[in-house]
């Protein structure tokens, strides 16, 4: 899908329901104007900011929404303390070129009586489905929402969420969306820290040790690319290196297929509990490592 030359609007306008959004990306759609979605729990930081840059330069208009979803947290995880920081996130946005920020009140999400769930059953039961049960539902059925508000013609998710982006390429595609799933690389810090919101948890000592997760995929990385298809060779080498992290208690470490998350496969993925903080990361063993940020 092409691209046509429409303006794009300096401070975007923040849109609480669903159905004032609709009207806007009606209005933005019959003149002809191509729509990109960018679905974040807010608290933006490199890697969000590549995929509405992502989405600026490929659609005449992008939305960012921002709306962190109880559906997707646990009894115990973060869903109180996790940043909501909704006017910078705006601001940003902006700056990105984003023309709209989709900002529903969990009441406009789910009102009272909501009552349906979509469920990508296969890919929602293996490694983050065993370890956080429910949350790809979650997951799903908020996309799903998103995706029924804004009804973009493009989605973009970050790859550090590998398995998520999986489950809704599936959805989009079981569903008829119609919506092209694109699905932008990693970002890491200079020393290799993948980002991510909850990144702001760690001390400084938790985010040397949250190192061990880059450093057990590139030293996989490393021996693949030296000719090592040994699948228990590698997955040895990624419990070998976060073993000697003292802080790192391991949620799993595999190598799976890409497609379905189960193994073995070239996609190393791991979950690892730093302190109070659950971290994830993958890599695609043989590809080159992510280029860091600097500074
Ligand atoms: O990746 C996230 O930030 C969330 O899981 C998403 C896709 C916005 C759904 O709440």
């Amino acid at each position: 899908m092409r691209s046509s030359t429409g303006v794009k609007a300096a401070t975007p306008v923040v849109v609480r329901k669903a159905s004032e959004l609709q009207s806007v990306v009606a209005a933005w759609r019959r003149t002809g104007l191509v729509v990109g979605l960018v679905p974040t729990m807010g608290a933006l930081h490199a890697g969000h900011a590549n995929l509405i840059r992502a989405a600026a330069a490929e659609n005449d208009r992008t939305v960012v929404s921002i709306f962190v979803n109880p559906l997707q947290f646990g009894a115990g995880e973060d869903f109180d303390s996790y940043p909501r920081p909704l006017e910078a996130d705006r601001q940003l946005a902006g700056v990105l070129g984003a023309s709209a920020v989709y900002a529903p009140t969990p009441g406009e999400m789910y009102p009272a009586g909501a009552a349906t769930r979509v469920r990508v059953s296969g890919l929602s039961d293996v490694l983050e489905g065993v370890h956080r049960p429910g949350h790809f539902e979650g997951v799903a059925t908020v996309v799903a929402k998103l995706f029924n508000a804004c009804r973009p013609d493009r989605a973009y998710f970050g790859q550090k969420d590998a398995q998520q982006a999986a489950v809704v390429r599936r959805l989009a595609s079981d569903l008829d969306t119609g919506i092209e799933i694109r699905v932008c690389p990693i970002v890491r810090d200079a020393d290799g820290l993948a980002l991510s919101s909850r990144n702001a948890y760690l001390n400084t000592e938790e985010r040397q040790a949250a190192l061990s997760l880059s450093r057990a995929l590139r030293s996989a990385n490393t021996a693949f690319l030296a000719g090592e298809r040994d699948h228990g060779e590698l997955r040895r080498l990624l419990h070998d290196t976060l073993r000697q992290e003292l802080f790192a208690n391991v949620d799993y470490a595999e190598l799976v297929d890409p497609n379905d998350f189960v193994g073995p496969g070239q996609l190393a993925v791991l979950a690892v509990r730093i302190g109070r903080t659950r971290l994830i990361d993958n890599h695609l063993l043989g590809e080159p490592f992510a280029a860091a940020l600097s500074g």
